[in-house]
């Protein structure tokens, strides 16, 4: 009589995923949160078997460009909107329930608030987005110890981060790390330097997406048929959570509590909660749902979306020809500058690794040169490259090491991209995490650099060409007669 439940203790035991959903052997919901996914997660995640290159001795490096990403982050204040809006959805949801004395909800559900209740502010940088970059730079000094012995000097080692200040605090906590024990401040030894921004609504090389008036009307113009695009994703995933939870979810309240997972899991290390009420192949699902829109709205979805990073790959070329030239001149150390160092957003870093063609295959990267649209990113359980939480996570970073080699060689220049600190492939450069600096430069930049983010981001070029005179002399009036609202709307073209 004592042997059936004895039994199943033992299956339980032998087969935990068969109840708790979330227990699936070796899933973790924290490495499947798209561009939520923390950086200490993200750079563990290898999904293929690239074997980096052997770098040989004589190489040194001589010059390094870091595009990062902010650390993570609080929510931003809208989204803190949605989570109260959720808590009294909730409620809405729960009262049917009380009514018909149903069980089997997850008892975190009754009386839910949100942890972020009474947040006023939102988007900042929190401790753990510091650390995320503290330690990067910690990582990235000892890594290339020859480029960072230098004294610090702001020519030497330019810091720039964009006016947000997520992004520029990802920059000190970058720096703190970087320079940590070279300074004299304080028991961290620490030194001061000098992080520069440009204003939000001129700053086209970090924050080119936001002073690029095609991409703004193609963004408003692509929301409807993203939303089309998810939205079988999420009903198939609400059918399921209504089916097993027993609360009438609407695909709003899906897609809340989804973002709420993720805040949950990247902020607070808590899985079991919002996190748990989805399988691991609901999560799947949703996660490739936000993949999709990444793809579309900030990857390889649309030319434009990368093609409009062109100023920020023309400063990053320059500054490797600018190396190569010091290295050729043979300046002293020390008169010369060893890295250049950005700080920005996913509206960067995504852009940026699209225009050296990272998560490419070699027909993909073919396809990119002629111009045509890639497939978006198939469906799980197939495997796709394009995964959020590898590609621009939380502090997710680009690093092109410039290295020098010996005289015997057809090259004598290299370019190294690390991405998330490990070599990465280069569709562009015969699937080479190391490909000679003319070869970069030529058929993986140049295709790029052919266009002028002027003439790819004014709407109006084609009429401002014709009315250009007229729009030149109304703003010359308008600098003397400031008062004058007959201004032409787009007179700062
Ligand atoms: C959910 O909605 C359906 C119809 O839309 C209704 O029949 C059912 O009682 C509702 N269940 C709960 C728990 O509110
Ligand atoms: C997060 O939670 C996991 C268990 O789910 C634990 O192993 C890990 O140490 C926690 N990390 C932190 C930073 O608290
Ligand atoms: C030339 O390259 C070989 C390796 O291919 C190396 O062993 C040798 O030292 C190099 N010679 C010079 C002068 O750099
Ligand atoms: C010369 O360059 C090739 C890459 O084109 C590389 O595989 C090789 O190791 C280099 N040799 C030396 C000595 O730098």
């Amino acid at each position: 009589m004592a042997a059936p439940p004895a039994t199943v203790l033992f299956l339980l035991l032998l087969f935990p995923a068969a109840v708790f959903p979330n227990a699936e052997e070796n899933f973790d919901v924290r490495r499947h949160l798209s561009t939520a996914t923390r950086y200490h997660i993200a750079k563990d995640i290898s999904e293929n078997s690239f074997v980096p290159s052997n770098i040989p001795d004589q190489c040194t490096p001589i010059h390094l460009n870091l595009v990062a990403r902010h650390g993570t982050r609080a929510p931003t204040k809208k989204k803190l909107k949605e989570l109260e809006a959720l808590v009294s959805r909730l409620k809405v949801l729960l009262e049917n329930v009380k009514e018909q004395k149903s069980t089997g909800i997850p008892t975190w559900l009754w009386g839910w608030k949100s942890p972020w209740t009474g947040k006023h502010k939102g988007g900042e940088l929190i401790r753990e987005g510091e650390n995320e970059l503290y330690e990067l730079g910690i990582r990235t000094r000892e890594q290339f110890p020859d480029l960072f012995n230098e004294d610090y000097h702001p020519d030497i080692y330019p810091i720039k981060a964009t006016q947000v200040s997520r992004a520029s605090a990802s920059a000190v906590a970058f720096g703190m790390g970087l320079f940590s024990d070279r300074g004299n401040l304080g028991p961290g030894r620490h030194r001061a330097f000098a992080v520069t921004s440009e204003s939000r609504a001129s700053d086209i090389m970090l924050r080119f997406h936001d002073c690029c008036q095609n991409y703004k009307a193609f963004r408003k113009n692509q929301e409807p048929s993203v939303d089309k695009l998810k939205e079988p994703i999420l009903n198939e995933v609400t059918q399921q959570l209504v089916k097993r939870w027993g609360l009438n979810f609407t695909r709003s309240d899906i897609s809340s509590l989804w973002f709420l997972c993720k805040q949950e899991a990247s902020l607070l290390n808590t899985t079991d909660q919002a996190c748990a009420l989805f399988t691991p192949s609901e999560v799947g699902l949703l996660e490739w749902a936000d993949d999709l829109e990444v793809f579309v709205l900030k990857g390889y979805g649309n030319s434009l979306n990368y093609r409009m990073g062109v100023p920020l790959l023309e400063d990053v070329i320059q500054s490797m020809e600018q190396a190569i030239k010091a290295k050729e001149d043979g300046l002293v150390s020390g008169s010369y500058e060893m890295a250049r160092l950005r700080f920005a957003h996913a509206e960067t870093l995504l852009p940026f690794s699209c225009l050296i063609g990272l998560f490419l295959d070699g027909p993909e990267f073919e396809q990119i040169l002629r111009e045509q649209p890639l497939e978006l990113p198939v469906k799980p359980p197939k495997k796709r490259i394009w995964r959020g939480s590898s590609v621009a996570p939380f502090a997710g970073n680009n690093m092109l090491v410039l290295y020098s080699c010996p005289a015997n060689n057809s090259s004598r220049y290299f370019v190294q991209v690390l991405h998330n600190e490990r070599p990465t492939p280069l569709a562009g450069c015969g699937n080479s995490d190391f490909c000679p600096f003319e070869l970069f430069k030529e058929r993986i930049a140049a295709p790029h650099l052919k266009h002028d983010y002027n003439a790819l981001c004014s709407m109006e070029l084609e009429q401002s060409k014709q009315t250009a005179p007229t729009n030149k002399f109304a703003q010359i009036l308008s600098w003397f007669f400031p008062g004058d609202s007959k201004q032409p709307q787009n007179a700062e073209l």
